[in-house]
């Protein structure tokens, strides 16, 4: 079964001078599968992620997310759909710098009005596994970058959304510490969950079930 169908999808930046961000790009995802999008700097990867979770409008082409036309999706549905269903590990980390990094992972649960003990549970939880648990009552300012990236992760899988984004989540750690992370992905790949993960490391393609590439904003064959 399809989770994401993207058919000819074109981006462009700015008014003046356009910069061509995607250019008829094409992407299907099962439900449940782990792939993985590699390609150049620049190429338009970042660009795909925003628009597959609603955070930048489509410019051309269609995307649907199982039968929903997502071009009709806007306002509090759109709000919903990004809280209810995505979970998107952003590549500049993008966490508040007044919360602690238990205020950052509990962030989703609290939209999402999960019990509060419950939540406890499921962040405690997380951090263990990504072994961030003495940082819990830190700011984003007091963390090495690997530790940022590990938080970001965190806040993004903690409700186990059915579909996780994640923009190079091991470009800030070293090979051990990436190992654990994509151990958490490998994971939530097995409960069913589908993960789309942008990566310029192959050894992080190649543990995924498939990789699709991007040139210039196209499909590389
Ligand atoms: N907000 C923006 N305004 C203007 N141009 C943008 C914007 N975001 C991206 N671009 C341009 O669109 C193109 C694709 O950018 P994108 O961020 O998708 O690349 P990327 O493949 O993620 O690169 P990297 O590997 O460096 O993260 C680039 O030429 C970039 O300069
Ligand atoms: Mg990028």
């Amino acid at each position: 079964m399809e989770l994401i169908k993207l058919k000819n999808l074109t981006k462009t930046y700015g008014t003046k001078k356009k910069i061509t961000a995607l250019d008829g790009f094409d992407l299907t995802v099962q439900k449940g599968e782990m792939l993985a999008i590699m390609g150049r700097s620049g190429s338009g990867k970042s660009t795909v992620l925003n628009l597959i979770a609603g955070i930048d409008q489509l410019g051309g082409g269609t995307y649907f997310f199982e039968d929903t036309d997502m071009s009709k999706v806007t306002g509090d549905k759109l709000t919903r759909f990004r809280r209810d269903q995505i979970g998107v590990v952003f590549q500049h980390f993008a966490l508040i710098d007044d919360y602690t990094v238990y205020q950052n992972i509990a962030l989703p649960l609290k939209l999402s009005k999960t019990p509060k003990a419950e939540a406890d549970q499921k962040i405690k939880k997380i951090a263990a596994e990504l072994e961030i648990t003495p940082l819990l009552q830190k700011y984003p300012k007091e963390l090495s970058g690997g530790e940022a990236q590990r938080t970001a992760i965190a806040r993004a899988v903690v409700t186990e959304p059915k579909l996780i984004l994640a923009d190079e989540p091991t470009g800030a750690l070293d090979e051990e510490t990436g190992k654990k992370i994509m151990q958490v992905f490998h994971n939530l790949h097995e409960k069913g969950n589908t993960l789309v993960i942008v990566t310029h490391d192959p050894a992080v393609a190649a543990s995924c079930e498939r990789t699709v590439r991007i040139r210039d904003g196209k499909n590389e064959a």
